[in-house]
Order: structure tokens, then C-alpha cells, then sequence
């Protein structure tokens, strides 16, 4: 059997070996970072919503709550109460440099430990804060924790994978992004129901995947990719072996090697960064985490309870109706898992472009037409009918731009600019989302319904660039991206170096 065999797409190498269990077991364990990151997007929104921990650390929230139908659209505005939410992604954005850093020079799985051991301490903060400068101490501990969570998982998963299903377990980060959020929600709808203390189970029990990450991280390898960078040669040779679970692993070794010997020509990364050669995965990676963040989704992960108190429902049903839209977050990821290898990536970001700028526009136009800023909720079929518009906005996130939004920039750099471009692409996602969870609710309270309709438009110009602008990956190894990708699209090739342009295939 030869050691390099023709891919489905015929252009594509595919090396030898199989998906085996350890790196199963290794995926598992790293996606456990992601659980650590979906656990506290999910919780922030319900916590905040909680009368215990408003009259505790907001009263001025608590208060204005009290009067809900002064306006039904700013009854939770405070600036305050979003730093509660947003700080904890201003100190990953700052963090994930750091990340890059300990990443490139360390490794990916010290990285990992790391995060976890700063998340653990935050947890203890925030759970057992007395007062609010405890609780954003806390908030920004788990922000490093996620800063340096979100910088190596993704990488350390396209890293250990093999080409073919690389798409597939990468999202296994999505993945527990998504019921990190969704049991977030199901213990939020518990712990809101224990007074006075509820919220300190919610915040406390992020501690259980961080725990779970520090103790996995024992049984896991380190990337062959980071190890032979770092000259660790036969251990990297040795650990591709056990990964792929056969004997012959040359030509993917080699081909480590190569991008290994080109890595270490170069200096200094963000410097090699900012040359014209690095700008087609540098502007996709930061593109794609900007446009990840402008569909909107944080609006209702962080805010799902708020928002659909804002349409009507009591406090117990808005948790309910998060918990839903929980729920079709984490089955819809499935479904990328699942096309991700097949469909490839584009097809599943241009369908979703479509399913959610219609969902935002709808929601948009009910909202308009009757939730007016004073008086009246929703009435209870529309309120319910806005649940299942989000429910479909949600669907289409997250079999898409969710996933898609890391799996690309951690496939597209080459090695020599892997660590220091995927940190653009972690700051990137903080940054907005910081930007999101910070302005939200007062984009709610100023915009009104218009806020669904700001959205849908960011949602076209994600599609017009999705179709333009990116290429396929699909299929195509980690280290062979320049050749394959970069050097054969008819934009981005105009910035690759000229001489050795393969004109035979151009990739749409
Ligand atoms: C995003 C988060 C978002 C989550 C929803 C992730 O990919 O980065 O901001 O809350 O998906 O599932």
C-alpha cells in the first residue's frame, strides 16, 4: 500500500494511518476547554437575571426591575452589570497573546494546564464573592483561563487529527462550547429556584470542567507538531506513531519536519505576520471571529433569559426558553460534526447566512410591530412564535459560523505564523465579544427591534465575503495550506510569493 494515497477531491494528499482511540480519548479531554468557555457564556446571562445576586451586587437593577414596564426594552440596562459579563473576555483578549507565547514556546498541553489551573481560581473567586471587586477579580481570572484555553485547544485538536477528520473532531470544541452554554442554562433554571445562595452553585460548578481538563491533561500527548518544532525529533516521531496507530508515518512526518525547518527561518512571528505572504489567513481568521460575533448569537446566549423577559415571559419561562435554544444549539453542532468533512466548510456558512438573516428579519418585524417601548408584553403566541425564530437563527449558527469560526484560522496558518495568527483570532472573538455582551443591552434599550435588523445586515456582508473570499479547506493537510490553498485561489494568490504559482487548479 503506498504511503501517500489520492484524497476523495483527487488534489489532496491523505497519510497513512487511522482515527485511533487515544486521539479520541485526547480530543475528548481537550474539548473539555471548551466546556470551561460555552459553561460561562451560558451563565452569565442567567445569573444576572437572578433577584439574589441583583439586590446583592446591582441594587440600582434590582430596583429598576421592579418597575419592568416603565420601558420593555431598558429595564436591564446598566453599565455595571454588563462588566460583570464582558470583563471576563476583555482579560482573554489580552491573555490569549500570552497564550500564543507560552504555546509556541512550550506547547500546546502546558497552555491547557494552565488555563485550567488560573480557571479554577476564578471560580473560587466569583463563587464565593462578597463583593463586587471580588467578583470581577474573579471574572477576570476565568477570562486568562479562557484566553489560554481557546489559544491551544483549537490547535492542539487540528494538530492532532488526521486530515480527513480534522473538521469533525476540531468541532468537537464547539461542541462543548455548546453544552458547556446549555447546561449553564439547565442549572441557572435549578439554582434560581434556591434563595439566597443559587447563583453560587451556578458560578461554582464551572469549576467541574476545569477540573476535568487539569486532571485529563495528565493522560494526553503533546502535539508531534509542537514537539518536533521544539526539537523533541524521536518523541514527535514516536507520539505520531501512537496517534495514528501504525508503524509508517514517514511521509506525514516528513512533511512535519518540512514546516518545522520553515518555522524556525522565522524570527519573529507577529513580524512575519504583517508581510503581505500572511495576510489571506490573518484577514480570514480576524474576519471570521468579527462576523462570528456581529450574527448576533452572544445577544442571545449571554441575554437569552433578559431577552425573552424583554417579549414577555416571567422569569421562569425565559429560563425555560433558553434552556431550548440550549438544547438546539448543541444538536445542531452535531449536524456540522457530521458535514463538515462532507459538504466542506462553505457550503454550510453560505446556507446559514441565508437561515439566519430571514430569522433576524422576522424577528425584527414582530418585535416592531408589537412590542412597543412602553405597556404590554407580546401576546403569548407571538411570544412563543419568537422562540422558535430564534430556535432557527440558532440552528443555523451553529452547524456554521459557530464551528467554522475557530476550525478555519487554527487550519489555515502555516506553522511558522500558526501560534501568533490564532491569537488575532482568540483576541478577535473576545474583542467582540467583549464589544457584544458590553453594548447589548444598551443597544436593546436605544436600537429597540432595529438591533435584529443592525444584525441581519452584518449577516449579508458575511455572506458576500464568505462567497468571494474564502477558500475551501476541506481535506487539505494542516501543513500543506500555502500550496494548496493560498498559492491556487484567484485573490488570495496575488499576495503569496509569485514564483512558484500553480496555475493548473484554482480553488473557489
Ligand atoms: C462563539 C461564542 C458563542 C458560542 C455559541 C462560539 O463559537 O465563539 O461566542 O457564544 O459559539 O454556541
Amino acid at each position: 500500500m503506498p504511503a501517500v494515497v489520492a484524497s476523495g477531491s483527487g488534489d489532496t494528499p491523505e497519510y497513512e494511518g487511522r482515527t485511533t482511540i487515544y486521539v479520541l480519548v485526547c480530543v475528548t479531554i481537550a474539548a473539555f476547554g471548551g466546556l470551561m468557555f460555552g459553561y460561562d457564556i451560558g451563565i452569565s446571562g442567567g445569573v444576572t437575571s437572578m433577584d439574589d445576586f441583583l439586590k446583592k451586587f446591582f441594587p440600582t437593577v434590582y430596583e429598576r426591575k421592579q418597575h419592568a414596564y416603565e420601558n420593555n426594552y431598558c429595564k436591564y440596562n446598566n453599565q455595571f452589570l454588563q462588566l460583570f459579563t464582558s470583563s471576563l473576555y476583555l482579560a482573554a483578549l489580552v491573555a490569549s497573546f500570552a497564550a500564543s507565547r507560552v504555546c509556541s514556546k512550550a506547547g500546546r498541553k502546558p497552555t491547557m494546564q494552565i488555563a485550567s489551573v488560573f480557571f479554577l481560581a476564578g471560580v473560587l473567586l466569583t463563587a464565593g464573592g462578597l463583593n463586587i471587586e471580588m467578583i470581577i477579580i474573579g471574572r477576570i481570572l476565568l477570562g486568562c483561563g479562557v484566553g489560554f484555553a481557546n489559544q491551544a485547544v483549537p490547535l492542539f485538536l487540528s494538530e492532532l487529527a488526521p486530515a480527513k477528520m480534522r473538521g469533525a473532531l476540531n468541532i468537537s470544541f464547539q461542541l462543548f462550547i455548546t453544552i458547556g452554554i446549555f447546561v449553564a442554562n439547565m442549572v441557572n433554571y435549578f439554582s434560581s429556584k434556591i434563595h439566597p445562595n443559587g447563583w453560587r452553585i451556578s458560578l461554582a460548578i464551572a469549576g467541574v470542567p476545569a477540573l476535568m481538563l487539569c486532571l485529563g491533561s495528565l493522560l494526553i500527548c503533546e502535539t508531534p507538531t509542537s514537539l518536533i518544532e521544539r526539537y523533541k525529533v524521536e518523541k514527535g516521531r514516536k507520539v505520531l506513531r501512537k496517534i495514528r496507530g501504525v508503524e509508517n508515518v514517514d511521509d506525514e512526518y516528513d512533511s512535519i519536519v518540512h514546516a518545522c525547518e520553515m518555522a524556525r527561518q522565522v524570527k519573529d512571528p507577529f513580524r512575519k505576520l504583517m508581510k503581505p505572504e500572511s495576510r489571506p489567513p490573518l484577514v480570514i481568521a480576524i474576519l471570521l471571529q468579527v462576523f462570528q460575533q456581529f450574527t448576533g448569537i452572544n445577544a442571545i446566549m449571554f441575554y437569552a433569559p433578559v431577552l425573552f423577559q424583554t417579549v414577555g415571559f416571567g422569569s421562569d419561562a425565559a429560563l425555560l426558553s433558553s434552556v431550548i435554544t440550549g438544547v438546539v444549539n448543541v444538536f445542531s453542532t452535531v449536524v456540522s460534526v457530521y458535514l463538515v468533512d462532507k459538504a466542506g466548510r462553505r457550503i454550510l456558512l453560505l446556507e446559514a447566512c441565508v437561515q439566519m438573516f430571514i430569522s433576524q428579519t422576522i424577528i425584527g418585524a414582530v418585535l416592531l410591530k408589537d412590542l412597543k417601548t412602553t405597556g404590554g408584553n407580546l401576546g403569548k403566541g407571538e411570544a412563543i412564535f419568537v422562540v422558535i425564530l430564534v430556535c432557527v437563527f440558532v440552528m443555523g449558527f451553529a452547524w456554521s459560523w459557530g464551528p467554522l469560526g475557530w476550525l478555519i484560522p487554527s487550519e489555515t496558518f502555516p506553522l511558522e505564523t500558526r501560534t501568533a495568527g490564532f491569537a488575532f483570532a482568540v483576541s478577535s472573538n473576545m474583542l467582540f465579544t467583549f464589544v457584544i455582551a458590553q453594548a447589548f443591552l444598551s443597544m436593546l434599550c436605544h436600537m429597540q427591534a432595529g438591533i435584529f435588523f443592525f444584525f441581519a445586515v452584518w449577516i449579508i456582508i458575511m455572506g458576500m465575503f464568505t462567497f468571494f473570499l474564502l477558500p475551501e479547506t476541506k481535506g487539505v493537510p494542516v501543513d500543506s495550506m500555502v500550496d494548496k490553498v493560498w498559492k491556487q485561489h484567484w485573490f488570495w494568490s496575488s499576495f503569496m510569493g509569485l514564483d512558484d504559482y500553480n496555475t493548473e487548479v484554482k480553488v473557489v
